[in-house]
């Protein structure tokens, strides 16, 4: 029995804390999702609606016309210096906590991704706010947590399509440093955003919103040749017809790929000259926008003057981070974890 009481040992958490969503899975079998949104009642009317102070993921963003809402991580970082950002992450991460269900006397230890490019004030922020809500935090690189998912830790290229960044990284055996890997903002909701213009200006009377053009996305994003055409009911003054968004989907959904092919290609130079055709035949993508249907072979056209180039979707995207995390609390005995991120203690504070 350990000092906690529960015989298997400490609760242990794997955390991607996503612009978009969050992800928690646990040692004991735990796998979540939750939308990184927190609403607070815009007045008195909303607190006698909600029967709550706060609201946390869907269920805020369905409540949106009398919260305010707040996204805590804003492109993939924590928002900086100010109350209550912080106030809002933590309970976006309490609550991610709750969905693993920790036990009475459990002592829960966590392994958290950062952006590779998250400063050291930010992620000092974040452990100040995990030291409250776990008994042991470890802020590690998001890139290194995903190619430590798939074991792929060396001459390898991670490219993360999330929804306010795409994040590129090399990985050369280390955690990964900031020369060696990129970051555009072009990403999921850059996509929703071209979609949405683009819908707006070849039909401005259909009633079009943000929501709607994600929607869309999520459901028919490609890139390349299409098999068929995507046809979709759309609504003109209240009315429901039928639209043709192919072109408009295609276009949107390219919009990101020339980015990444010109960062590919200057990130490849990080990589000794006889590592770079193994790093090319190991691109790994990962994040919610690796599931845009036809991503992996675009990529690898826009590189066919680099010699032979393998760009493959990991196993499970919306989960890799979050599995990465996980294992290397898992396979890592706490004691090792300062060499590897930040930690905090809650034992220390
Ligand atoms: N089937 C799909 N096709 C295309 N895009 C999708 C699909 N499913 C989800 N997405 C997009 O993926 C993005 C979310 O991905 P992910 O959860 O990896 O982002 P995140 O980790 O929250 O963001 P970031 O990494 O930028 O902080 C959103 O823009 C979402 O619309
Ligand atoms: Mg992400």
């Amino acid at each position: 029995m350990n000092k906690s009481g529960n015989q298997g040992g400490p609760l242990l958490l794997g955390i991607d804390l996503g612009t978009s969503r969050t992800m928690i899975l646990s040692n004991r079998g735990a796998r979540a999702s939750v939308r990184s949104v927190v609403g607070y009642p815009k007045d008195i009317i909303g607190v006698k609606l909600m029967h709550h102070a706060h609201m946390i993921g869907e269920e805020a963003l369905k409540r949106q016309s009398y919260l305010d809402i707040h996204y805590p991580l804003e492109d993939g970082v924590l928002k900086e210096a100010n109350d209550q950002a912080a106030e809002a992450a933590k309970l976006l991460i309490e609550h991610a906590i709750s969905l693993a269900n920790p036990q009475p006397g459990d002592q829960v230890y966590g392994v958290l991704g950062v952006p590779a490019r998250a400063s050291m004030f930010n992620k000092n922020q974040l452990l100040k706010i995990t030291q409250e809500v776990l008994d042991l935090s470890m802020v590690v690189s998001e890139p290194f947590m995903a190619a430590y998912a798939i074991d792929q830790l060396n001459n390898s290229i991670i490219i993360d399509i999330g929804a306010g960044t795409t994040d590129i990284c090399a990985m050369k055996g280390t955690i990964p440093g900031v020369d060696e890997q990129v970051t555009s903002f072009k990403a999921g909701n850059y996509i929703d955003l071209v979609l949405e213009n683009l819908i707006r200006e070849n039909y401005p009377a259909v009633q079009m919103t943000n929501n709607l053009a994600r929607k869309i996305k999520e459901q028919y994003a490609f890139v390349g040749e299409s098999k068929e055409d995507i046809v979709v009911t759309l609504r003109v003054a209240g009315k429901p017809g039928s639209y043709n968004l192919t072109r408009e989907v295609k276009t949107a959904c390219e919009t990101i790929v020339t980015e990444i092919v010109e960062q590919l290609q200057s990130l490849i130079m990080v990589f000794d000259p006889e590592d770079q055709e193994e790093a090319l035949t190991n691109i790994f993508l990962t994040g919610g926008g690796s599931r845009i249907r036809g991503v992996e072979a675009l990529i690898m056209e826009g590189m066919k003057e680099y010699g032979p180039v393998q760009v493959r979707q990991v196993p499970d995207p919306d989960f890799c981070g979050g599995l990465g995390a996980l294992k290397l609390a898992m396979e890592l005995p706490p004691k090792y974890w300062e060499q590897v991120g930040q930690v905090s203690n809650k034992a220390a504070k």
